[in-house]
Formats: C-alpha cells, sequence, structure tokens
C-alpha cells in the first residue's frame, strides 16, 4: 500500500451518500439521518510515520469527513440532525467550551438544514485556534450565550428551552460532544467501514485501535460498529477529559442506547452489549494535568506528526497519537505479544478554519469573559 501524503482538503467533487453500511446490511433499519459524509472514509498505511515510530501507523482518515468542516462531528451530525428532523424541530440547542469544535459543526451543518442554532458555552483558555473557532461560529450565525461553569449549564440548557417554547420554537437538545446514542450511530458506521476496509483490502489485523475519549461517542459508537463486524480489535481510549466527565457508565449507556436503536429498528441486529462492552479499554495516561493542557508527550506527538505531514491539536489528537506512539514502543496484547500495528482514527477536521471565521472578524464584548 502507497504511503498518501497526507492531502490539504477533501475532494471538491463531494456527494453525501444517500447509503450506509449500517442500512444495506440490515435493510430493515429505518433510522433517520442526514447524508453529510460522502462515502467511507480511507484507511491508509503512513509509512514515513511508522517508519519514525518503529511498527505500522494505520490511520483512519476521519479528518476528511467532509470538505468544509471535517473530523468526528460530522458522523454524528448525521444522525443527531436525522433526529431533530424527524422529531419537528426548528431549532438546536447544544453546548460545549468556548472553542468547541462540536458547536462549531453543528451550527455549519444545522444551518445549511434551515435549522437555528443556539450554543451555550463555557470560558476556555484563549488560544489562536480557540478563537477561530468562536469566530467561526458566529459567522455562521450560532447564538451564543455564555455560561460560566459546566455545572450550570442544565439549568441555563433548561431556562432556554422554555424562553424558545414561549416563542413557539420547536427545540431539540444535542448533548456535549454529540455524545449519546443517536450521535454514536455515526460511530458505529465507522466501524463496519474499518471491519470492512479491513477485508476489502486484506489488511492483516492491527493490534490495537487508539481513539480519543472526550464525551464518549465515538469510542461507543466504534465498539457496536466494530463487534457487530465480529472484528474484535481491541479499541484503546485514550481519555482527553477528566473522570468526573465521562467514565465506563457514560459509555456503557451511549453503547446500550445505541444497540436499543438497532434492535428496536430491526431485531436482526445482533445482541452485541456484552462484546462492544468488552472490546475498549479508557486508557489515561495522556489526560496530563487535563483537558485541554497539552503534556509533553502531546507537543512531541505533534512535533512528530507535523514533520511527516499530520497536523494535530493539542487537545484531542495530539494526546490519542502521543498514545498510539506509546503502544507502538512498549505495548503489548492480552496475550503478552508486543504491538506492532495500530490503527490510529484521526478525528481531527483537516478543512481549513479561516473562511468559515472571516465573517465574524471580532469578538463581541458580550462574549469577552469566554477566552480566559
Ligand atoms: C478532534 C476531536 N477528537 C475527538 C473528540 C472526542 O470525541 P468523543 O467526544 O466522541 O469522545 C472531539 C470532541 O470534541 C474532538 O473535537
Amino acid at each position: 500500500m502507497a504511503d498518501s501524503p497526507l492531502r490539504a482538503s477533501i475532494d471538491v467533487a463531494h456527494v453525501p451518500s444517500k447509503t450506509t453500511l449500517l442500512e444495506s446490511r440490515w435493510p430493515k433499519l429505518a433510522l433517520p439521518r442526514v447524508p453529510l459524509l460522502a462515502g467511507p472514509t480511507p484507511l491508509e498505511l503512513h509509512e514515513s510515520l511508522s517508519h519514525a515510530a518503529g511498527g505500522e501507523l494505520w490511520i483512519k482518515r476521519d479528518d476528511l469527513t467532509h470538505p468544509v468542516y471535517g473530523g468526528n462531528k460530522v458522523r454524528k451530525l448525521e444522525r443527531l440532525l436525522g433526529d431533530a428532523i424527524a422529531e419537528g424541530a426548528d431549532t438546536i440547542v447544544t453546548t460545549g467550551a468556548a472553542g468547541s469544535h462540536h458547536v462549531l459543526a453543528t451550527t455549519l451543518f444545522g444551518k445549511r438544514l434551515g435549522l437555528a442554532v443556539h450554543g451555550l458555552l463555557v470560558p476556555q483558555a484563549a488560544s489562536e485556534h480557540v478563537t477561530l473557532d468562536l469566530r467561526a461560529m458566529l459567522g455562521l450565525g450560532a447564538e451564543i450565550t455564555p455560561v460560566s461553569y459546566f455545572s450550570a449549564v442544565p439549568a441555563a440548557t433548561a431556562a432556554l428551552i422554555t424562553r424558545l417554547r414561549l416563542s413557539g420554537k420547536k427545540p431539540y437538545v444535542i448533548p456535549p460532544g454529540g455524545s449519546n446514542g443517536i450521535g454514536a450511530l455515526g460511530y458505529v458506521e465507522a466501524g463496519l467501514e474499518i471491519a470492512q476496509q479491513m477485508l476489502e483490502r486484506r489488511l492483516p489485523e492491527p493490534d490495537a485501535i487508539v481513539v480519543p475519549l472526550g464525551s464518549g461517542g465515538t469510542v461507543a459508537g466504534l465498539a457496536v460498529g466494530l463487534a457487530a463486524a465480529g472484528c474484535l480489535v481491541p479499541i484503546h481510549a485514550m481519555r482527553v477529559t477528566p473522570r468526573g466527565f465521562v467514565g465506563r457508565a457514560l459509555v456503557l449507556a451511549q453503547i446500550r442506547s445505541a444497540i436499543e436503536r438497532l434492535r428496536l429498528s430491526d431485531d436482526r441486529f445482533p445482541r452485541i452489549l456484552g462484546v462492544a462492552t468488552d472490546l475498549y479499554r479508557i486508557d489515561d495516561h495522556e489526560l496530563g494535568e487535563g483537558y485541554g493542557l497539552p503534556t509533553p508527550q502531546a507537543r512531541a506527538a505533534m512535533r512528530l506528526a507535523e514533520e511527516h505531514g499530520l497536523l494535530l491539536d493539542p487537545t484531542y489528537t495530539g494526546k490519542t497519537l502521543a498514545g498510539a506512539l506509546r503502544l507502538l514502543r512498549e505495548g503489548t496484547t492480552a496475550s503478552g505479544k508486543r504491538i506492532q500495528r495500530v490503527l490510529y482514527v484521526h478525528t481531527l477536521s483537516s478543512a481549513p478554519l479561516r473562511p468559515l471565521a472571516e465573517k465574524s472578524p471580532s469578538i463581541p464584548h458580550r462574549l469577552d469573559r469566554l477566552l480566559t
């Protein structure tokens, strides 16, 4: 397999795909979805990084999910926005930090579907990237309400929902990171894709699949998709948010809810709660001092990746690739064999942010407190 130099942007002829592996395997499934992805994202061996890492590093290119804004949110939003529309909603309410990729992606795709988007945002340390994210949200027309702390978000959401309902709107709430049983369905598809791509290209089975653990939807969906395909490669979820925010109980709830939805819609979807739950483990080694605070390992992974043409961020993908490189260096499988082949799921959008931010050259004063 040739090393594909990482493309700066995605094919401009991006035509969202009407079909999914999920619905083609289980044709009775009737779950709402708005098509955003053009089809499976590439799965590639990164030869030069593998060489530097001392083991095979394969990359699932989920940075290429969409040419305008890619990353892992696009798969979740196919299902979440589909569900919102099926419920008759006209307004999305969601939440995240000031530079939330999730709120930005929700604004972009929600607006394109004619939905209003409200973001309840909590303060975040200012950086060029965070400021660009926030400007992009504003430029795309998100209505932003600052909230002082995450713990105050439920009350602020309830107040906003009441206000919207009183003004005749039909709000639909998407949880932080788009992570619930519906959002996870997007990553069930990714799990099926990975299994299919392994079969088609006759890739040797990796020893580990490595993903970030932020709010849990990515790992929950992947575990269900891989388990449903009978592809039992252990998933290592690199924690990037604190234990109080996400742990096994929250991921289990998302796995359970995704399977329940699938089985309710088509009872031939397999009963795989136990298999999916056993398939992933949470790796706490990369979090460091906390969410958004880069570790020396993440910085080193970012530098190395950049030298080899792969752009990472310090909050999610830097820490996750640091974990993947550690596994290649010193990891062992459950049977005690050295880990030699890792599939890293690259969840960061590769689409340039600046064009999205152009319409909002500055951040209004009332939002100053969002950038600490
Ligand atoms: C680039 C990136 N990777 C990974 C994640 C975490 O994924 P999840 O919230 O599904 O665990 C996020 C969440 O915001 C993200 O922005």
